[in-house]
């Protein structure tokens, strides 16, 4: 009896969440895991200072690329471009849906565009908030 209650449950939770959904849900869990042990109290990310992380020019990192923006445009809607002039599609999640998706991507990426802007790896309080405000695009 138990189980016919539950089943409906399920299967509207599952028809809601697209497929998207729990590769994204992983990687906030992770960061938020690691956020946590940086900061006990930590208490969730905020979209809001992602967009901040977005948009913040930097001094540490490479002249040419001061910002997040300096390729992925000042619009998540839009599509951006490389230093060598490569289209790179728009960052916010509604936009190309495969995004913050693939852990191994998300992570290289992070790494190496951390680097370039703010001349050190982000936190996984940044990323997390990053990835929640691009979400909520
Ligand atoms: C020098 C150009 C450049 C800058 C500056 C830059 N990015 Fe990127 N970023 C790229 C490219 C190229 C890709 C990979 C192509 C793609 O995903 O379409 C990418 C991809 C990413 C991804 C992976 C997205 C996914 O689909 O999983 C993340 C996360 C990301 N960038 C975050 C950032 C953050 C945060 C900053 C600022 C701190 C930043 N980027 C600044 C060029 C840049």
């Amino acid at each position: 009896m138990r189980t016919l209650l539950i089943l409906p449950a399920a299967i509207v939770l599952l028809a809601t969440a697209s497929a998207e959904a729990a590769p994204r849900r992983a990687l906030l869990d992770d960061f938020a895991t690691q956020a946590k042990a940086a900061d006990p109290g930590f208490t969730g990310f905020s979209a809001s200072r992602g967009e901040t992380l977005f948009r913040t020019r930097f001094t540490g990192g490479k002249p040419e690329t001061p910002a997040c923006t300096a390729c992925h445009t000042a619009s998540p809607l839009k599509t951006g471009e490389t230093r060598a002039g490569k289209p790179i599609e728009p960052m916010a999640a509604s936009v190309t849906p495969d995004r913050y998706t693939d852990p191994k991507k998300v992570a290289k990426w992070f790494r190496r565009n951390c680097k370039s802007v703010l001349g050190r790896e982000c936190t996984a309080l940044e990323k997390g908030d990053f990835l929640t405000f691009m979400i909520s695009q």
